[in-house]
């Protein structure tokens, strides 16, 4: 769709079902990406700004009954109990956390995956409307994340992907396979994710996020996934291992390969986890 004809019937259709501040505010992001050469994130950042002069209308996206998704039909991984301290004192875990790229040939543990995923993303508590409040703290409690692992070297799982499931605390068996080299190949050919014993992979369920905070979403949805990320990099500190966030991804080859539509629910990072 790059004729100029096109655009602008898909542009009006748009126009059609936004308020006038909106348009007003789709006018400011336009000329200051025209101002900046071209960069259209400003149309974006501009649209998504709060002001008390007007507040843009609300997505069509319902209030959300859950808050994690559940693969019902897939063979499920009770994970081991997390541990309940690594012997690493918070403060060290900041002062030492590093993007770490070298992993070694060995194997991660159940035990050291079930930590892992326990402490970024999973249920720690309740809230008082009995909803679950998780490791990180989330926009307005929506919880839009969701994390998958693809075990290439964990003891007890069989190579493929598997979407955690932080309710029950288990691992649901997606789809056997070595996607390693696939994996470094959709993160622009980056050697260390294909070296990870494993990665995690944190997506967003928008609609969650969306359902409340409207044009906000998409910036709510990244400030979540980076308190989830920062947690990974320091669990990971806590018990020796080595990661780092990886940003720079083929959104639609990931999306194709965790079965995801890239719409609804679509990628945010990715982290491939080694032993030192
Ligand atoms: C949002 C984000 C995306 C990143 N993407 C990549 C990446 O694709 N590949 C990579 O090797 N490092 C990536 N990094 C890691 C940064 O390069 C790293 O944090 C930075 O160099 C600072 O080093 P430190 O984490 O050791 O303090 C990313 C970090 C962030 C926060």
């Amino acid at each position: 769709m790059g004729d100029p004809n096109g655009l602008k019937t898909l542009f009006q259709g748009l126009l059609s079902q936004l308020s006038s501040y909106t348009r007003s505010r789709i006018a400011t992001g336009l000329r200051v990406a025209i101002e900046k050469g071209g960069d259209v994130s400003m149309i974006y950042h501009i649209v998504s700004m709060l002001s008390p002069r007007g507040y843009y209308e609300d997505l069509p996206y319902p209030e959300p009954t859950e808050y994690y998704k559940t693969y019902s039909t897939a063979p499920r991984i009770r994970l081991p109990e997390p541990l309940e301290a690594s012997g690493m004192d918070l403060f060290e875990a900041i002062r030492s956390r590093r993007s770490r790229r070298r992993y070694s040939r060995g194997s991660l543990s159940l035990s050291e995956v079930s930590t892992l995923l326990y402490y970024s993303l999973g249920v720690t508590g309740r809230a008082w409307w009995g909803g679950p409040k998780r490791a990180y703290p989330s926009a307005g409690a929506l919880q839009p994340l969701e994390g998958y692992l693809y075990a290439d070297k964990v003891e007890g799982l069989d190579n493929g992907i598997y979407h955690y499931n932080p309710g029950e605390h288990s691992l649901e068996l997606l789809r056997k396979g070595n996607y390693s080299e696939e994996l470094q190949w959709i993160a622009l050919d980056q050697e260390h994710v294909g070296n990870a014993a494993a990665v995690i992979i944190v997506t967003a369920v928008y609609r969650r996020t969306a359902s409340k905070y409207s044009h906000r979403s998409y910036r709510y949805a990244h400030w979540d996934t980076g308190f989830a990320g920062q947690n990974i990099y320091l669990v990971a500190e806590a018990l020796g291992l080595a990661t780092t966030a990886v940003g720079a991804f083929y959104d639609e080859e990931l999306c194709k390969l965790l079965e995801l539509d890239c719409i609804e629910e679509f990628p945010m990072i990715l982290f491939p986890i080694g032993r030192r």
